[in-house]
């Protein structure tokens, strides 16, 4: 079912703990070169023992970039591009939730920055490695939580309210209409574009939550080796690799289910699907980020 990666350059961010840490090990059980992005080198560094030990892939890489600064993406990208030969398949997946509303350096609000300009921004800087190294894929990790919320342009980044729920839940549905525009406009490069729902994971992302919501998860939801089984199955089988511009979501949470792919294609939220709200996005990333788009 999945596809021998051995040779293919494939790009995972957050990959020092959680489900990106699993996606990595993962793709590099299935011989892909890895390239594991992380903020930090401690945890970076553990997490890139951890893939090489767990799959005696010697082809995986840590590279360090804070994802919340334009700066280190464009350096990330700039190094990426000097040492790798191509870009098979990109994994957008670093994430955080946090408390308060706190700025970015580039002055963009933190869970947007890092949720989803990061997104649009990697993905755009690695289009032409990507398309030039076609057939290959885009997955961007998003939440089924994007459906409690609409795309509020007047308060995209919490600026007149800030709620921490809606903030996240507003970053991971931005992520799901960038990627099925992106689809759109990668229709016939051989590049596709997916958005996926791992779930609910215990992982670090609820350590910023009340002790309830980190108890709950911590006791009673899957791991993030669970959590990385359908991110695994859009990224790297052959089952999907026709498919682009689809949303897939799992409905297995517990710690106790049996995750096989353990998912399938959904529909997103109606405003998910909206392209005109698509097209507006767009713009304010690119003015947002400074990048004119060339698709
Ligand atoms: N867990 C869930 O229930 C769930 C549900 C739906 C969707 N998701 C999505 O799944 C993805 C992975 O989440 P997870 O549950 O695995 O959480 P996690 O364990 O907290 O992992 C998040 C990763 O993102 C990295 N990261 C955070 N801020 C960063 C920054 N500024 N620059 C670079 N890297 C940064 C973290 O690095 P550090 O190790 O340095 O913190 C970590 O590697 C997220 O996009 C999340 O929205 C998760």
């Amino acid at each position: 079912m999945y596809s021998d990666l051995t040779g293919k350059y494939c790009l995972v961010t957050g990959a020092s703990s959680g489900i990106g840490r699993e996606i990595a090990l993962g793709l590099a059980k299935l011989g892909a070169r890895v390239s594991m992005v992380g903020r930090d080198p401690l945890r970076g560094r553990a997490a890139l023992e951890y893939v090489c030990k767990g799959s005696g892939n010697r082809s995986v890489e840590l590279m360090l970039a804070d994802l919340s600064s334009q700066g280190q993406i464009k350096a990330l990208v700039n190094t990426f591009k000097l040492t790798n030969g191509g870009l098979h398949l990109l994994v957008n997946n670093a994430g955080i939730i946090i408390d308060k509303r706190q700025l970015s350096v580039d002055g963009i609000e933190m869970t947007f920055a890092v949720n989803y300009i990061a997104y649009f921004m990697l993905t755009n800087l690695l289009l032409d490695l990507l398309k030039h190294s076609a057939p290959a894929r885009v997955v961007n990790l998003t939440s089924a939580i994007h459906r409690t919320v609409r795309l509020d342009f007047d308060n995209l980044q919490g600026e007149k309210k800030f709620n921490r729920d809606r903030v996240y839940a507003q970053s991971k549905l931005a992520d799901i209409i960038f990627t099925n525009e992106l689809a759109r406009r990668l229709e016939g490069t051989g590049v596709t574009a997916n958005s996926v729902c791992p779930g609910a994971v215990s992982s670090n992302l609820w350590t910023t939550s009340s002790k309830a919501i980190a108890t709950f998860f911590r006791l009673l939801m899957k791991g993030p080796a669970q959590g990385a089984v359908l991110p695994l199955y859009v990224a790297a089988s052959g089952d999907t690799a026709g498919a682009t511009g689809q949303y897939f979501q799992t409905g297995q949470h517990l710690k106790w289910a049996k995750v096989k792919t353990g998912g399938s294609i959904c529909k997103p939220s109606a405003q998910a699907c909206d392209i005109e709200t698509a097209k507006k996005l767009w713009q304010v990333s690119e003015s947002l980020t400074g990048i004119a788009c060339s698709i």
